[in-house]
């Protein structure tokens, strides 16, 4: 049984419905990213599994046992903000001993003095001290204990709400942005620590955020929440290779899948305003649909097979170890734009401005409904990238550099 089950939770504010129907199955032991748009109700869901936050309808269940109602401190989880909410008066092992003291010790036991007549309390806060300098340790903290949150880094403030949230040993780790507060460099570098820290741990994590690369660097499953929903649960690479929807799609992928307008009219699968043939199916649904292909898949050549668009670079981007050319389809003024990645070597090839020929790579097309659906056709060239055999993409990957050499 999973170890977390969310089961059709429902959430409104007001006349505002936040969460619509959410069902979420969290394995023990795994890192579950919840990435979606800002104001799609992310953290709402995340407040609600901690108990901070009520839920309209529906169950949260934890290893089977229904949490509905209950108090956060009775659920065994521990919350990292993004704000890091650290208490500014104490030091960062008062802060870090904090949770534990609460938990550990009765109102009395607290009491100064207490230390220094009762063998009991003299025991706990021992132990306490010793675990606030293992979580300290875990996270690289140690020199730091001393010091107050207003005299650490904004990198190193976060190391401490991740140490405190550790200390209790939770049996679910909750993660709200942790890491937005942080520069790039340092947000690369503590993505890592994080997943590397939650393994050896082997806590259940639940972690929220807008930022695609890090639910794809850092989560074993990725859910896609757009607008209360969960658009699709999976890995990055079962998300990035057959998006469930076009708001998946477009969510996973930098820069992100290019949509064209199509037709299906009697098998022949069509770009609406070229009407060049893109693939042929045995299904017999026909109409307009959308056409999707990531920039990988979008070859340039400088010969004009038959088939191929014409298409206008508008634009070239030099990223180190791959360049973008943006294009327009259709001549004159297009009004229709894509992009294409490509080797960077192959930019020298190409002068700005060129006409090229862009043809899709076959394996390459996702197609989708009117209403966003993907659409799952059976016929030729339909498959998306992740089914096609491994030699293909082998060729694929091999013929990356050649489109815009061809022919020059
Ligand atoms: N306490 C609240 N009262 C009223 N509306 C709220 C409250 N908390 C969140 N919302 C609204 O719910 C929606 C989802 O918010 P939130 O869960 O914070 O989204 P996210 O974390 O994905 O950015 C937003 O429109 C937000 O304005
Ligand atoms: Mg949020």
């Amino acid at each position: 049984m999973a170890h977390i089950q969310i089961q059709d939770l429902n959430k409104s504010f007001g006349d505002t419905s936040v969460l619509r129907g959410i069902d979420l199955s969290i394995h023990e032991g795994e890192f579950l990213a919840i990435l979606g748009p800002s104001g799609c109700g992310k953290s709402t869901l995340l407040r609600i599994i901690a108990g901070l936050e009520t839920h309209d309808s529906g169950h949260v269940r934890m290893g089977g046992s229904i949490m509905d109602g209950l108090a956060p401190k009775a659920r065994d989880v521990a919350v990292v903000f993004q704000s890091y909410a650290l208490y500014p008066h104490m030091t960062v092992a008062q802060n870090l001993a904090l949770p534990l003291v609460m938990r550990e010790t009765t109102r009395v036991q607290r009491l100064p003095f207490m230390g220094h007549i009762s063998s009991v309390v003299k025991r706990k806060r021992v132990d306490i001290q010793s675990a606030v300098e293992r979580a300290a340790a875990q996270v690289r903290i140690a020199e730091l204990l001393d010091r107050k949150p207003a005299q650490l880094s904004g990198g190193q403030r976060q190391r401490v709400a991740l140490a405190r949230a550790l200390i209790r040993k939770p049996k679910l780790f909750l993660l709200d942005e942790p890491l937005s507060n942080l520069d790039a460099t340092l947000r690369a570098s503590t993505r890592t620590e994080i997943v590397q820290l939650q393994k050896r741990l082997g806590t259940t994590a639940i972690y929220v955020t807008h930022d695609q690369t890090e639910a794809m660097t850092m989560a074993d499953r990725i859910a896609i929440m757009i607008d209360g929903r969960v658009a699709q649960v999976g890995t990055a690479r079962e998300i990035y290779d057959r998006p469930k929807d076009v708001h998946a799609a477009l969510f996973v992928g930098t820069p992100k899948m290019n949509l064209f307008d199509g037709r299906i009219d009697g098998g022949v699968v069509r770009l609406a305003k070229t009407g060049m043939v893109l693939a042929h199916t045995a299904d017999a649904i026909d109409g307009p649909i959308r056409v999707g292909i990531r920039p990988e898949h979008v070859v340039l050549k400088t010969e004009f097979d038959e088939g191929a668009i014409p298409v206008v670079e508008t634009h070239r981007e030099f990223l180190g170890s791959e360049a973008l050319i943006h294009f327009g389809i259709g001549g004159g003024a297009p009004d229709i734009s894509g992009v294409a990645r490509l080797d960077p070597d192959a930019l020298d090839k190409l002068a700005p401005g060129q006409t090229v020929s862009a043809c899709f790579r076959p394996g390459g097309l996702h197609l989708f409904d009117q209403s966003g659906l993907r659409l799952e056709l059976s016929g030729e060239n339909l498959s998306p990238a992740a089914t096609t055999a491994l030699s293909d993409k082998e060729t694929a990957l091999d013929e990356r550099p050649i489109p815009i050499i061809a022919g020059i």
